[in-house]
């Protein structure tokens, strides 16, 4: 049972082939940071543009990699959501004249679902192949999401909370931009505070009893915190008016850093980290108590995060699951692990899929999904 999957919902261009929805024979991804690096976040049309070009040579060394003939391929999965239009658009076509020319049924995938089942996937030489066990809290955080969710079993999934602003891995590439730290912020961040103590106490948004998160008043205190460095050192340095800074990007929190050369980057970076950290760690913790989990997942990119890890690891009595470094962030082999789920679902596309920019859990075909309204 081998699947080979596609994923461009954003800014990776990725293919991959599994087997059995686990084990990766292959697993290729073609980064787009250098070409968003300048801008300090992407852009859509230039990620949409990118993946036009470096999608036939990934998908070539995922088959060559994988030694599978198309013949061996039970399927063509390809995310269908959520993410950027017209870098799904490239994925979604692209799947398509591969299921049609070599008549394979065609598997549409959620990306988010992808990053749940990046949790099963196995290195072809893994000797502990254990699975998650249900039910698991597992917390998704991404640059795009961060959801808390309650997974029953396979395709029964409970929303805890998530965002009601800013994703994690947004709460890091926009404090990266802020530090003048660059793109992507999360690892920018994180090896940034490693040369430095958290100093200042930025406020943690706890919501209540909610396992809601919120990451924009965060983001405003440092913000503010940065501003305070700058009034204290711009005018007395050379007593003129510091040249206001012109941002470079089409993003307004780029401010160039050397108009405040003593701004303690490393701790305020360290700061910020702390208080990102604290509350996903506290209220993962508290779900996985008050649900009676049997495991913690943890998936995304942000999942790269050390201090993320090294603090679930210390506070949970129980089997903490994250996936290898290259499956966290965006890859086709999750996307294939999810695809083995939706083949047993019996929920294959037909020729008329198209890209679902928006693609709520809700709407999920074949899945029980289990919402929390609140206030
Ligand atoms: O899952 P992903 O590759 O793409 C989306 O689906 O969004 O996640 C990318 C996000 C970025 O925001 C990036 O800053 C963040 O993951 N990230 C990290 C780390 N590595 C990547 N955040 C914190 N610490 C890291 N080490
Ligand atoms: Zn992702």
């Amino acid at each position: 049972m081998n699947i080979l999957a596609i994923e461009t919902s954003c800014d990776e261009t990725a293919a991959a082939v599994v087997q059995h929805g686990r084990i990766v024979r292959s697993n290729i991804v073609a980064s787009q940071i250098a070409l968003h690096e300048k801008y300090g976040g992407i852009v859509p049309e230039l990620a949409s543009r990118r993946h036009i070009t470096a999608l036939v040579p990934v998908l070539r060394e995922a088959l060559e990699t994988a030694q599978t003939p198309p013949e061996d391929l039970d399927a063509i999965a390809v995310t269908e959501g959520p993410g950027l239009a017209g870098s799904l658009l490239v994925g979604v076509n692209a799947a398509k004249a591969i299921a049609l020319a070599w008549r394979k049924p065609l598997l549409p995938v959620n990306h988010l679902e992808g990053h749940v089942y990046a949790n099963w996937l196995l290195s072809p030489d893994a000797t502990d192949t254990s699975e998650p066990a249900f039910p698991a809290v597992c917390l998704i955080v991404s640059g795009g999401h961060t959801e808390l969710l309650l997974i029953h079993k396979h395709g029964v999934y409970e929303v805890l909370g998530r965002t009601l602003d800013d994703a994690a891995g947004e709460a890091f590439d926009k404090g990266a931009r802020i530090l003048g730290l660059g793109y992507p912020g999360g690892p920018a961040i994180q090896r940034a505070a490693e040369g430095g103590r958290p100093i200042e106490h930025f406020p943690r948004a706890w919501l209540g009893d909610s396992y809601d998160f919120s990451f924009s008043g965060l983001k405003t205190a440092l913000l503010r915190a940065c501003e305070q460095y700058r009034k204290q050192e711009a005018p007395s340095r050379s007593g003129r008016k510091p040249k206001k800074a012109t941002p470079a990007t089409p993003f307004p929190e780029h401010i160039p850093p050397q108009y405040s050369p003593n701004m303690p980057v490393a701790d305020l970076a360290a700061s910020y980290q702390e208080a990102v950290v604290d509350v996903l760690v506290e209220k993962t913790v508290r779900a996985a108590l008050e649900q009676h989990a049997r495991c913690v997942m943890v998936t995304g990119g942000v999942a790269a995060n050390a201090l993320l890890r090294r603090r679930l690891g210390a506070k949970l009595n129980l089997p903490l699951h994250i996936p290898e470094m290259q499956y966290c962030t965006d890859n086709a082999a999750m996307i294939a692990a999810a695809a083995y789920q939706v083949m047993r679902r019996g929920a294959a596309a037909g020729w008329d899929l198209d890209a679902r920019p928006q693609f709520p859990w809700s709407a999920l075909p074949g899945v029980r999904v289990i919402e929390h309204t609140r206030a």
